[in-house]
C-alpha cells in the first residue's frame, strides 16, 4: 500500500516550515498520498476546538503525520488544551524520539551522535494537579508497563543504529517507588532482550548527572532512555549540540501510527519573516522514512543533503537558503550522497 502522511502545519512558522518538508518528501518518495488537516491555537480560535476529531481520524487513517508547530495562548482558556498533548494522549503514542547529531561547520561541538528516548504518556505530564490552600500537589504516574515498553522502543532503536551503549536516567535515589519501578522495568527488558544489542554496554545514571554530562561530554551518550519530564529537558540541552531548536527533530510513535514533530514551537518572533530553519521538520520528516515507512536509504540521503546544505553556510533568508541548497543536492544525479 502506497504510503500516506497526513500534514497538520499548526501554528505561527509551523506554516511555514511544513510545506518545505514536504516539498522535499514528494523529491525522494513521490507515491506518498496527503491529506491536509487542522489542530492549534489558530484552529481553537476558528472553530472553538484544537484538534478536531476528523484531524484524529486522518492522522489513524494514514498512520503518519507532520505536525508543524502549535502556539499556546500562555494564560488559562476555558476548553483549550495543547494540540500536541492531545494528539499524543488520544492516538497513544507512548514514545518520543529525539536524536542529536552534530553537523560539521554548523554544530557548536562535533563528535555528538545520540538519541534520547522518552516516555511520552507519564510522569507529571498525567497533568493532574491539585491545589489547597498554601500547597499544590501534582502527581508522578509511573506504570511497569510503559516503562517496559519505552525500554522495548530504545533497545530496537540501538539495534538498528548498531550503538555501543544504553543509558538509563533515573532519580531512584530520591524516588526510589515510581523511578524505581521504571528502573527496574527498563533492566528487565535489557536483560531478556535478543535483538543484535543483547549483551550492549548498560549504564544507568542519575539525571542531575546525566544534565552535566549532557552539557560537559554529551558524546559520551548514545541511546538514552528515560522517563517523560527527564526526557523533555534532557532532549532539548542535546539539541543544542545539534545547532538548536531550527535544526532538532522528533518523532512521536505508538503501534500503527507516528507523528513527527520538530521540536520547536511558533517562534512568533520570526514567523513570516523567512528566518525559520526549515531543518528541523525536513528532518523530521526522514524519521518517518526511517521508521515508519521502513526506507532508511531514503532517510539516509534527506539527512546527508540536510547536513551538507547547513555545513555549506546558511544565508538569510534562511528558510529559502536551506530548502533551495536540499532540493538540489536531492534532485542532482548523486542524490546527495557524495
Ligand atoms: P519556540 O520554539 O517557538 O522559539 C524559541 C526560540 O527559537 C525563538 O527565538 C525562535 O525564533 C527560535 N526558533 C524556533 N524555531 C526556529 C527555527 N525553525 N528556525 C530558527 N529559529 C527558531 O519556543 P517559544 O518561543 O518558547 O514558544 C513560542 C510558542 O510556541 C508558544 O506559544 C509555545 O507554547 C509554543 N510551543 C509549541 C511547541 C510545540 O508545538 N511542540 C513547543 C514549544 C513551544
Ligand atoms: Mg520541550
Amino acid at each position: 500500500m502506497e504510503p500516506r502522511l497526513c500534514v497538520i502545519p499548526g501554528d505561527g512558522i509551523g506554516q511555514e516550515v511544513v510545506p518545505v518538508a514536504v516539498q522535499v518528501l514528494r523529491t525522494v518518495l513521490p507515491e506518498v498520498r496527503y491529506e491536509r488537516a487542522e489542530a492549534g491555537w489558530e484552529c481553537f480560535r476558528s472553530r472553538g476546538v484544537a484538534v478536531p476529531p476528523e484531524t484524529l481520524d486522518a492522522v489513524r487513517r494514514c498512520g503518519a503525520a507532520l505536525f508543524g508547530a502549535t502556539a499556546s495562548p500562555g494564560r488559562v482558556v476555558p476548553g483549550y488544551r495543547s494540540a500536541i498533548l492531545t494528539l499524543r494522549q488520544q492516538l497513544g503514542l507512548y514514545a518520543n524520539i529525539r536524536p542529536a547529531a552534530s553537523t560539521a561547520g554548523f554544530s557548536p561541538r562535533t563528535g555528538v551522535d545520540l538519541v534520547v528516548v522518552r516516555e511520552n504518556t507519564e510522569d507529571l505530564y498525567v497533568g493532574r494537579e491539585t491545589r489547597s490552600g498554601d500547597v499544590a500537589v501534582a502527581e508522578r504516574v509511573i506504570s511497569a508497563t510503559a516503562s517496559r515498553r519505552i525500554a522495548r522502543v530504545a533497545l530496537r532503536i540501538a539495534d538498528t543504529r548498531g550503538a555501543k551503549k544504553l543509558t538509563i536516567v533515573h532519580k531512584a535515589n530520591v524516588l526510589p517507588v515510581t523511578d524505581g519501578l521504571f528502573r527496574d522495568s527498563v533492566r528487565e527488558v535489557v536483560a531478556g532482550w535478543d535483538g543484535p544489542s543483547a549483551g550492549i554496554e548498560v549504564e544507568e545514571t542519575y539525571v542531575d548527572v546525566a544534565a552535566l554530562r549532557m552539557v560537559g561530554a554529551p558524546e559520551s551518550f548514545d541511546v538514552v532512555v528515560t522517563t517523560n519530564l527527564f526526557g523533555d529537558i534532557l532532549s532539548d540541552a542535546a539539541a543544542h549540540w545539534s545547532g538548536g531548536l531550527g535544526v532538532a527533530p522528533s518523532l512521536n510513535l505508538g503501534d500503527g501510527v507516528a507523528i513527527a514533530e520538530p521540536v520547536h514551537g511558533s517562534a512568533p518572533d520570526i514567523a513570516g519573516t523567512g528566518a525559520a530553519n526549515p531543518a528541523a521538520a525536513i528532518l523530521s520528516v526522514a524519521m518517518l522514512l526511517e521508521h515508519v515507512w521502513e526506507r532508511p536509504d531514503l532517510a539516509r540521503r534527506v539527512t546527508h543533503a540536510v547536513g551538507s546544505a547547513l555545513a555549506g553556510g546558511v544565508h538569510p533568508p534562511v528558510l529559502s537558503s536551506v530548502r533551495d541548497t536540499v532540493l538540489h543536492l536531492l534532485e542532482s544525479s548523486d542524490g546527495g550522497t557524495s
